[in-house]
């Protein structure tokens, strides 16, 4: 049995606070309690005593037996002076109560949650509408009373929203297997209630609105146990950019919370919605459709100019419409009168009426090669739309299961009322083209397969890089040299070319030799991070008269521009041929942990922003996608008949930064800018590598 079971399933609620007068929170939830059909006991308290809505009240909650779920609707300052009483009755304590850490009373707050850890009890809340769940059935909450049952579970930050959602799911009539609202997190977070819905067979789909993860790490653990038929739908709000972070690396720089949020989701498999009316359309869709079988989508419209635009968001969302003419004529030809069309999209045209919209349904739902329908209909005049209505929603019922069908109907009154009543059948119907192939589209993603790759360590000089990191660590230097960041990654595996550090004049004339010309010559020093900004470099160094110029040239330049400068010498590196430039990086952010990006440019990255993010550590299945999720991947597949680079090599490095900075936690911001690619290998031309020191 799982852990909460008691919490959505009890045996017994006891309501503190209930009240005596109607429309006040604490009357609302023994009210929904009793509608809601709830089957076991319940316990009202209330110093004043008598009854409320027909059941008795106990003056104080010593009066009453341990309860599974107790719900507190008392003000803040009552709650936290009962907290211990009622937590020693209670194995769970919903606290609906506001003022906690939300107005900064934080103190308040922890006194719950301590009077709940001795007791062995735990809080959902405070600052939460309470929750609903179908098993009981019960719905204590102070929403509305009727929430119809079905397989929707919905996890809300907001209270506000949480109740508009029910709401909003009533006029959908969406069933709800459960809502939990979780508030001000003081106890339980979505990453217990996810792990509830993952094991309770009502649930299908999860909808989840998030404000903020403070326990990004366990919330992806939690996520990976995701059961591969249920379908997470995320609502995150707050696409802005962070505030600006000190960071010294572009990574940093580049990595915003939502961006983070972004890759999190996606790497687990999570659909984002960018608003609520998408979110319910997705999660309405996926909870009435079964999965698709293939991946042919067949149009069937009465308009051309509706089919085409949904032809154009089918190619937007990478959706294939079936394009076997001859299959297509077979299944359509008899349907249609001689002007129509049977291509896809298979266009009935305007005199297309119940019956030939009935005869082309059933010969799509009925013809195995099709795999998904997106029937669509424009309005006109003269159509009978009541028949129409009725034999939409009469086939649909009829072949419900066997294959996704949505619809969208365009129009004024007529149509608008067709859809409404096929949302009522809880059929995916939408008012926009756009929203129906944006519905089918996720449905897809939601059953795409997931390939699970073992993430394996991989043979690194750990013992090497520990000194380097002590090193640094007893220096009390955050930020490594140059020539310590590229030993790390000589150690990790990454192809670093050959660099030599350079005391002296002679140094520099002995390491370029045993290098070979031509080189690259820079400063290094922990207080100058822009080299090229104080003319700290000097590239294409050609022979021994020429490395002494660019050493006497990097450190008059650094005397000038970085006067207070300590320079620990030259680097002298092998002179890389030309290729493409690529920068991966990885950072450290305080919920998720280490991040990792992938991304061209170089160090144009912070004006292309053509980057991509994923948690570490990653599969190589994982890198790969990262490396082809930016817009510029085709030109490391090779484009104008430029050869395809080295994607292996970029895989491969991504890969073992991502072992690297999981097993060194330590540091906390890395770039390798630029990763330079070839047909043939990715060479590590500029490394840097920050640390956490402990102060
Ligand atoms: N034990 C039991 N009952 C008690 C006790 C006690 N020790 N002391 C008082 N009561 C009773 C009161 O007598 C009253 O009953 P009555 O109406 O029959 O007289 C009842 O408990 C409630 O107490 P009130 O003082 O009347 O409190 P009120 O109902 O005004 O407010 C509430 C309590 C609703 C918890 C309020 O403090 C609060 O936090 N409101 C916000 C709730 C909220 O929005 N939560 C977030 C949800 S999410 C969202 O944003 C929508």
């Amino acid at each position: 049995m799982h852990p909460l079971e008691s919490l959505f399933n009890p045996q017994s609620v006891a309501v503190i606070g209930a009240s005596h007068h109607e429309g006040k929170i604490g009357n609302i939830v023994v009210h929904n309690i009793i509608v809601s059909g709830y089957k076991g006991k319940i316990y009202l308290i209330n110093p004043k005593g008598g009854k409320i809505l027909g059941l008795p009240v106990y003056k104080s909650i010593d009066d009453i037996p341990s309860v599974d779920v107790a719900v507190i609707v008392v003000p803040a300052k009552i709650a936290v002076e009962m907290a211990d009483k009622v937590a020693s009755k209670a194995k769970y304590i919903i606290v609906i109560t506001s003022g906690f850490s939300e107005i900064g009373n934080i103190d308040m707050e922890q006194k719950l949650v301590e009077s709940a850890r001795k007791h062995g009890s735990r809080i959902l809340g405070p600052n939460v509408f309470g929750i609903f769940s179908s098993k009981a059935p019960i719905n204590a909450t102070f929403g509305p009373a009727e929430i119809k049952k079905g397989n929707i579970g919905v996890i809300s930050q907001s209270g506000a929203l949480g109740i508009a959602m029910i709401g909003k799911a009533a006029e959908d009539n969406l069933g709800l297997s459960a809502i939990v609202s979780i508030g001000n997190k003081a106890d339980l977070s979505e990453v217990e209630i996810l792990s509830y819905l993952f094991q309770d067979e009502l649930t299908k789909v999860i909808f989840m609105y998030i404000e903020g993860l403070e326990n990004g790490h366990e919330f992806m653990e939690i996520v990976k146990k995701k059961p591969e038929e249920k379908k997470i739908i995320a609502l995150k709000a707050g696409r802005s950019r962070a505030g600006a972070r000190a960071v010294a690396s572009h990574t940093g720089s580049l990595a915003g919370s939502d961006e983070i949020f972004d890759a999190a989701f996606r790497q687990a498999g999570i659909l984002r919605a960018d608003s609520l009316e998408d979110a319910f359309n997705w999660v309405a869709t996926i909870a009435a459709s079964p999965p698709p079988k293939g991946e042919n989508v067949v149009i069937i419209t009465n308009g051309g100019g509706l089919g085409v635009i949904a032809a154009d968001a089918c190619e937007k969302y990478g959706l294939k419409l079936y394009d076997d003419m001859e299959m297509l004529q077979k299944i359509f030809e008899d349907v249609m009168p001689e002007f129509g069309s049977y291509k896809n999209p298979v266009d009935l045209t305007g005199q297309a009426g119940a019956r030939e919209y009935e005869l082309a349904l059933r010969r799509a739902f009925e013809n195995d090669a099709i795999h998904a329908i997106l029937a669509l209909y424009c309005e006109r005049g003269d159509a009978e739309l009541e028949s129409l209505m009725n034999t939409l929603i009469r086939v649909h019922k009829e072949y419900e299961g066997k294959k996704p069908a949505l619809y969208a109907l365009f129009g004024g009154e007529g149509t608008t009322k067709i859809v409404t009543e096929m949302k009522k059948d809880r059929i995916p119907a939408f008012y926009e083209v756009e929203d129906a192939v944006s519905s089918l589209h996720v449905l897809y993603k939601a059953y795409e397969k997931r390939e699970e790759e073992e993430i394996e360590d991989i043979e690194m000089d750990d013992d090497a890089i520990r000194k380097i990191i002590d090193a640094a660590i007893n220096e009390g230097r955050s930020r490594l040299l140059s020539h310590e960041a590229k030993e790390i990654l000589l150690h990790a595996g990454l192809d670093v070319p050959p660099f030599r550090l350079a005391g002296n004049i002679d140094e520099a004339i002995e390491y370029a030799n045993e290098i070979g010309y031509p080189v690259a010559m820079k400063v290094v020093s922990e207080d100058i991070i822009h080299k090229t900004d104080v003319g700290g470099v000097v590239l294409n160094v050609e022979n021994d008269e020429e490395a002494i110029d660019a050493y006497e040239l990097i450190m008059k330049n650094c005397h000038m521009h970085a006067r207070r400068a300590r320079i620990e010498g030259i680097e002298i590196t092998k002179m890389l041929p030309p290729g493409t430039e690529t920068i991966v990086g990885a950072t450290t952010d305080a919920s998720f942990g280490k991040v990792l990006m992938f991304g061209l440019g170089g160090i144009y990255v912070e004006v292309l922003k053509d980057v991509s993010f994923r948690i570490a550590p990653i599969s190589k299945k994982e890198a790969e996608k990262m490396v082809r999720e930016i817009d510029s991947y085709p030109i490391l597949a090779g484009i104008r008949g430029e050869k395809r680079k080295d994607i292996n090599a970029i895989i491969d490095s991504i890969y073992r930064i991502g072992i690297l900075v999981n097993k060194f936690g330590e540091i906390s911001e890395l770039d390798i800018n630029p990763l330079i690619v070839y047909e043939k290998g990715a060479k590590v031309v500029d490394a840097r590598i920050m640390i956490k020191v402990k102060k």
